[in-house]
């Protein structure tokens, strides 16, 4: 688990309470406390109300269909993602109304209205048809936070096509790996993104990825414009890639939506599991769109004259949820920023607030105690006023940030929502409801109402800490892993009968708020990345001077977790820092940068059970310079003497 004991004591003395400020409650959009029972009564009929609020082509039948671990929702029901997002506001008089105020790293901007980007949506739509995407084609966007990766997003969801985005930060290999997986037909790139001033080499990592990903016919590469373009001329195929810019001028911005069914695939995203594999989650089109519209309504309290950031990256989860399909289901004024928060100083995210009047902020805790670490001076340059909503997610906020979030950014004026889901999810499952909910600093609080969760044993026991569950199904939960859904029963649904399992753990405080403490797997929050061990022990064992490596998460002040990895050479091989710098860029290019071991530690041995089987809790133990626990079972009982004095050196 990934708090220790000590920090989890700390938490459950945190007795500071936030109740909804006056001002807030009276207008909230959720404002009626018995929407927790109503909803608990009849979750099916609860669900159904938020979903009559979509368009539905043709409606449902049956509101939930429940095979155990198999849901299907709204049976029989039509309906197109782009269409809900786009053609219904602009139908309904709204297309005048900004929907996308985007703004590059080096300060460009880009505004699009809903009508405009209604028809920059069909366009893109027909240019993809044009390149032979049909209904149920995978088509693969790897683009940097950019107007077009919406575009592109909501052009799929249009003809039926199911789209798999890939984080820009990601290394052609893993690009390749998820083309592969998802035998995309199309790959949709740009010749590159700015991050912190400098240039992410989007076409040139495409090219290489290409390589080795035979299904992918057709490339669509965005020109980013100025100097970037300028700077990083992409090397254009003949015949396999085109300029965005050029099928868009022929393009008509006339595209009927497909009726897809409720059910028909929208979209794979990749994410780490506890194999060296990552795992294609697959979601589907009409209970996806509906808990996302829910939640950015309810958990965000949307209203009219709001705007609305969310930091996230599309490439992740909340990218998808909370920046391109909540938000625009809700006819939404979202912002939308390319770059890093420190460029050219400390200042920008602050400086974009005040620019674009942000309403409502949705960040991580990675980037808070970062904020934290800058000082408040930057904040202070800002007139932050207004702002009246504030949001986390991705993993769990100590009380520390918390408290910082809610004084120096909030000025104790602004709710914050803790959200709690993930990839799998879909949706947000656990947070407070800002009109409703009294918060404490560092939980989550509540499941959102229609969510039943829980905390069981291993063994399916009700418990006050033990892991997370949830009981009921919900509509934006995955449905399978692309091509392999025996690990999606394994993963979630083996640990206890009919009952999912997230793979955290958590603690359940006497008001019944739940805390959630981390992951119980081999899976690693990095600055809110999710990434496996296994995926950086297997990129470090493909290097020629390593024979075996362990990786485990070490606690970083900012990040969260880092990587410490454990690494035995071949024989020969002198353990030299050009080594370490060289098996730190080989995981780089492997997997990409987010997963580059922060320590390295040289040894001749692991800490191995009798049996064999690396023990990872020493590891853990070591990496964190903890005293470390039970050493019985150890083969050697030395080796972990060795490997602290070789972790203290590391660590100098
Ligand atoms: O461990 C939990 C943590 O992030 C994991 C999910 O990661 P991912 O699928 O990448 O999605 C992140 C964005 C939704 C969870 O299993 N996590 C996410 N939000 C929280 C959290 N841990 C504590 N508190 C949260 N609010």
């Amino acid at each position: 688990m990934a708090q220790d004991t000590g920090a989890l004591d700390d938490l459950l003395r945190e007795d500071r309470r936030f109740p909804p400020p006056g001002s807030f409650v009276a207008s909230a959009v959720v404002r009626d406390p018995g929407v927790y029972e109503r909803a608990a009564a009849d979750p099916e009929a609860y669900w159904a109300e938020w979903a009559s609020k979509l368009d539905w082509f043709e409606p449902w039948h049956t509101v939930l269909e429940w095979n155990p671990p198999y849901a299907k929702w709204f049976l029989g029901g039509k309906l197109n993602v782009s269409h809900n997002c786009l053609d219904r506001h602009v139908e309904a008089g709204r297309g005048a109304r900004t929907a996308l105020i985007w703004e590059g790293e080096p300060g460009d901007t880009k505004t699009y209205t809903y009508a405009e980007l209604h028809a920059e949506v069909c366009a893109f739509a027909n240019v993809l048809r044009g390149l032979g995407v049909e209904r149920g084609d995978r088509v693969t966007i790897y683009l940097p936070m950019i107007p077009e990766a919406a575009v592109a997003m909501l052009a799929c969801t249009r003809i039926g096509a199911v789209h798999s985005v890939v984080f820009g930060g990601f290394s052609p290999d893993s690009l390749a790996d998820r083309n592969n997986d998802a035998s995309s037909k199309v790959l949709i790139t740009a010749d590159g993104g700015w991050r912190r001033g400098g240039i992410v080499p989007l076409k040139a990592n495409a090219d290489e990825s290409l390589k080795t990903s035979p299904t992918v016919e057709h490339v669509v590469v965005v020109r980013r414009g100025g100097t970037l373009s300028e700077q990083t001329p992409a090397d254009m195929r003949e015949g396999r890639d085109h300029w965005y810019h050029e099928l868009m001028a022929d393009a008509s911005s006339d595209c009927a939506a497909e009726w897809m069914d409720a059910e028909d695939n929208l979209f794979i995203l990749y994410t780490s599991g506890t194999t060296g594999k990552p795992k294609g989650v697959v979601h589907t089109t009409g209970g996806y769109l509906t808990q996302v519209c829910a939640t950015t309504r309810a958990v965000f309290d949307l209203h009219d004259d709001d705007v609305y950031w969310c930091t996230a990256d599309v490439g992740w989860i909340t990218g998808h949820s909370y920046i391109v399909y909540g938000p625009l289901a809700n006819c939404a004024q979202i912002v939308m920023y390319e770059g890093a928060p420190d460029t050219p100083d400390r200042g920008r995210f602050w400086q974009i607030c005040e620019k674009y009047g942000v309403t409502i902020f949705y960040t991580a805790p990675t980037a808070i105690r970062a904020f934290m670490r800058w000082g408040d001076e930057w904040p202070a340059k800002s007139d932050l006023s207004s702002l009246r909503l504030l949001g986390t997610v991705g993993e769990p906020i100590n009380p520390e940030a918390w408290m910082w979030y809610h004084q120096v950014i909030g000025h104790e004026r602004c709710p914050i929502v803790d959200t709690w889901w993930q990839t799998e999810t879909g949706a947000i499952m656990i947070t407070p409801l800002p009109g409703l909910t009294e918060t404490k600093p560092g939980t989550a609080t509540l499941p959102f109402p229609g969510i039943q969760a829980t905390i069981l044993t291993n063994d399916g026991k009700e418990a006050r800490a033990g892991l997370l569950a949830i009981t009921t199904p919900w509509p934006s939960m995955l449905r399978t892993v692309w091509g392999d859904d025996r690990r999606f029963r394994e993963t979630y649904w083996s640990k206890w009968k009919d009952i999912y399992f997230p793979g955290d753990g958590a603690k359940m405080d006497d008001d019944g708020y739940l805390w959630i403490l981390g992951r119980v797997d081999d899976v690693l929050n990095v600055a809110g990345h999710r990434i496996g061990t296994m995926e950086v022990e297997s990129a470090l064992v493909d290097h020629q001077a390593v024979v075996e490596a362990a990786v485990v998460g070490k606690k970083h002040d900012i990040k969260g977790e880092a990587i410490a990895a454990f690494v035995t050479t071949r024989e020969g091989v002198e353990p030299t820092d050009a080594l370490n710098a060289e098996l730190r860029d080989h995981v780089g290019r492997k997997i990409g940068a987010i997963a580059k071991p922060e320590v390295i530690v040289f040894t001749a041995e692991l800490p191995k059970t009798r049996s064999g089987k690396i023990m990872r809790r020493l590891l853990r133990d070591i990496a964190e310079g903890r005293a470390v626990g039970d050493t019985t079972t150890l083969a050697d009982p030395a080796v972990v003497r060795r490997l602290q004095q070789m972790h203290e050196a590391e660590e100098g």
